[in-house]
């Protein structure tokens, strides 16, 4: 799969966020309160904890491997950013990689497309999932990828909870973004799926993404899983 990397600049980011603000000033967002206009400063790396200290169980059982199929990066990424970051995590790990797609494509044209996400939140909507998107039912800890949008995980993300693939997981988030952190879209995800287990995020910048490797590195070491 050849990732298209096409990386949103930050005066469109910018742009984002005065289309929330004005959204705002209109009183059409019943959601939470969109983020402010100006980007935060770069987030910091978020903490590295151990994210999964449950010792591994002993068995006098012949030790087998652990399944391929155990752990499975899922990605949904509009422009490339968040893909090139799965890719890395994918590299490192050599997981499966689904892609989160939506039955109907995001509009290329940037206008339109904060026009739809913002109406999307609005409405907290459930954009429907294309039919190709693998379940991930086999899997017991998710690498869950997603670019921040509007200072939360996007809608698709909801529905992909929706539909049960992400219930009782291990889940381990990882976003792009202009500047936001990934820790709002931590919370929503914890909300959103309270008999998971949500781990430590990972956060790259559109500005950092040269750094992913690395980054994807130390950050999986930091998981301990
Ligand atoms: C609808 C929309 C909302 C966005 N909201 C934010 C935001 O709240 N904070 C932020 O830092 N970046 C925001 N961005 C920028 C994206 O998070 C950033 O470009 C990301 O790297 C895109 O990832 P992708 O290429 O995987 O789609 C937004 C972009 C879009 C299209």
């Amino acid at each position: 799969m050849k990732p298209t990397t096409k990386t949103m600049s930050r005066r469109a980011f910018v742009g984002v966020s005065a289309a929330a603000l004005a959204s705002l000033a209109l009183g059409g967002c019943a959601q939470t309160p969109v983020e402010e206009p100006t980007p935060a400063p770069e987030p910091e790396p978020e903490p590295q904890t151990p994210a999964n200290d449950v010792a591994p169980e002993t068995t006098t059982e012949p030790t087998l491997a652990p399944a391929q199929g155990a752990a499975v990066i899922a990605v949904f990424s509009r422009t490339g950013n968040t893909l090139a970051l799965a890719e890395a995590i994918q590299t490192r790990t050599n997981f499966d990689l689904v892609r989160i797609e939506p039955a109907a494509p995001f509009p290329d044209d940037y206008d339109e497309m904060l026009t739809v996400g913002q109406r999307e939140r609005d409405e907290d909507a459930r954009p429907a999932l294309a039919d190709s998107v693998s379940s991930l039912a086999d899997y017991d800890t998710v690498y869950l990828g997603f670019p921040v949008w509007w200072g939360h995980i996007p809608q698709i993300i909801r529905t992909l909870a929706d539909r049960g693939d992400l219930a009782g997981k291990t889940i381990a988030p990882f976003c792009t973004s202009g500047s936001s952190s990934i820790s709002t879209s931590v919370a929503d995800l914890r909300e959103l799926c309270p008999d998971a287990t949500v781990l430590e995020g990972l956060t790259v910048t559109e500005s950092g993404l040269s750094t992913r490797d690395t980054r994807a590195e130390e950050w999986l070491a930091s998981l301990g899983l």
